[in-house]
C-alpha cells in the first residue's frame, strides 16, 4: 500500500495492519523534525487545523497544536465553555459554522462516544479527527502507544501486552486493544470485576485474576487511569483499597519479562493506579508516550492532507 485512502480518522477499529503501519512508519520519519533546533517545515504551509475539545485536555490537545504548527499548518482552538455551545447551539451546528470558514482539519473530543462520526457525516469538506469519544475510543492515543511500543520491541506482532484498570470507562483501553489485535499482539487485562465491561472477552482479550498473572511473562503493561469523572455509582470501595489490589509497584515487575516497557496516558493518579516509585524506573515510557504522540499527530494530519506516504 503506498497511498491512504481515508478522510477521516474515526478510530482504530477498522483500521488495516498495513493502514496502522503506514501511520507508524510516517511518524517514524517526521519525529526527527521535533528535535531539530528550528521545528517547522513548510509541508502544509496554508492549510487549517481547528481543535475543538469539548473536553479537558493538555496532551492530546496541545500535541495537535504543535503538530500542525510544526508542519507550518494555521491552527486555532475552540473549546465548549467559550464558544457559542453555551448558547444552546447543537454539535451539528456548530460544526457546519465552522466548516463554513473553511478548515481542512476539525480535531474533536467529546464526551459522547459517537461525536465525531456525527461530524464526520455532516461536514462536506472538512477531514475528522477524533481526539477521544466518550468511552468509545481514543484512536491517537492507541496509535502513540503502538509507537512507543514499536520502538521498544522491534515489532508489534507476539508480544504479551497487560492492560490494568479501569477497562470499563477507558477509550485508550479499547483503542489499544483493538490496534494491538490487528498488529498480532496478545492482551490480557486485569481490574476490579465492576470495571470491566460485560463480555469483555468478546473484545478479543484474556482476563487474569490476579496481579501476578496478569503480569506474568508480559512484555509491556499499561496502566490506566481512575476515570472518576465518569464513575457515576461507587464502583470499588475506596481509592486506598483500589490501590493495594489493582495499583502496579516496583515489586510487581518481577513477574514481567527483565526488559517490560510501564505505560499511561496521562494524566496519573499517583499512589492510585501506580506508585510514585514507577515514575523513575527503567521501564516507564510515560514520557515518550507524550513525544510520540506530537510525531503520530503530524502523520496524521500529513497524511489526511495529502493523501500519500511521505
Ligand atoms: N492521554 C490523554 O488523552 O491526555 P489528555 O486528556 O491530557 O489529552
Amino acid at each position: 500500500m503506498s497511498g491512504w485512502n481515508r478522510r477521516h480518522l474515526l478510530g482504530l477499529e477498522g483500521m488495516s495492519a498495513a493502514e496502522i503501519e503506514l501511520v507508524l512508519d510516517t511518524a517514524a520519519s517526521l519525529k526527527e523534525i521535533n528535535q531539530r533546533t528550528i521545528k517547522k517545515v513548510p509541508t502544509l504551509r496554508g492549510r487549517t487545523v481547528v481543535n475543538f475539545f469539548y473536553e479537558p485536555s493538555t496532551r492530546t490537545r496541545s500535541s495537535f497544536e504543535l503538530a500542525a504548527k510544526r508542519l507550518s499548518a494555521d491552527t486555532f482552538s475552540l473549546s465548549a465553555s467559550t464558544s457559542s455551545l453555551t448558547k444552546g447551539e447543537t454539535l451539528v451546528d456548530t460544526a457546519r459554522n465552522l466548516e463554513a470558514m473553511a478548515p481542512d482539519v476539525i480535531v474533536i473530543r467529546h464526551s459522547s462516544a459517537g461525536a465525531p462520526h456525527l461530524l464526520a457525516r455532516h461536514v462536506k469538506h472538512a477531514s475528522i479527527i477524533n481526539a477521544g469519544d466518550g468511552t468509545h475510543e481514543h484512536p491517537t492515543q492507541g496509535l502513540l502507544d503502538l509507537m512507543t511500543i514499536r520502538e521498544h520491541k522491534g515489532r508489534l506482532d507476539g508480544l504479551e501486552v497487560a492492560i490494568i484498570g479501569d477497562i470499563a470507562h477507558s477509550r485508550v483501553a479499547r483503542s489499544a486493544i483493538i490496534g494491538l489485535n490487528t498488529m498480532g499482539s496478545r492482551v490480557r487485562v486485569y481490574g476490579p470485576r465492576t470495571l470491566l465491561p460485560p463480555a469483555v472477552e468478546t473484545l478479543g482479550v484474556s482476563v487474569a485474576g490476579s496481579m501476578a498473572e496478569a503480569l506474568e511473562g508480559v512484555d509491556v503493561v499499561m496502566m490506566l487511569r481512575v476515570q472518576r469523572e465518569r464513575l457515576k455509582d461507587v464502583l470499588f470501595p475506596s481509592l486506598r483499597e483500589y490501590a493495594q489490589r489493582f495499583g502496579l509497584a516496583p515489586h510487581h515487575l518481577k513477574h514481567a519479562k527483565p526488559d517490560v516497557i510501564v505505560m499511561h496516558p496521562g494524566p496519573v493518579n499517583w499512589g492510585v493506579e501506580m506508585s510514585p516509585a514507577m515514575a523513575e524506573g527503567p521501564w516507564s515510557v510515560i514520557l515518550e508516550q507524550v513525544a510520540n504522540g506530537v510525531a503520530v499527530r503530524m502523520a496524521l494530519l500529513y497524511l489526511l492532507l495529502t493523501g500519500e506516504a511521505p
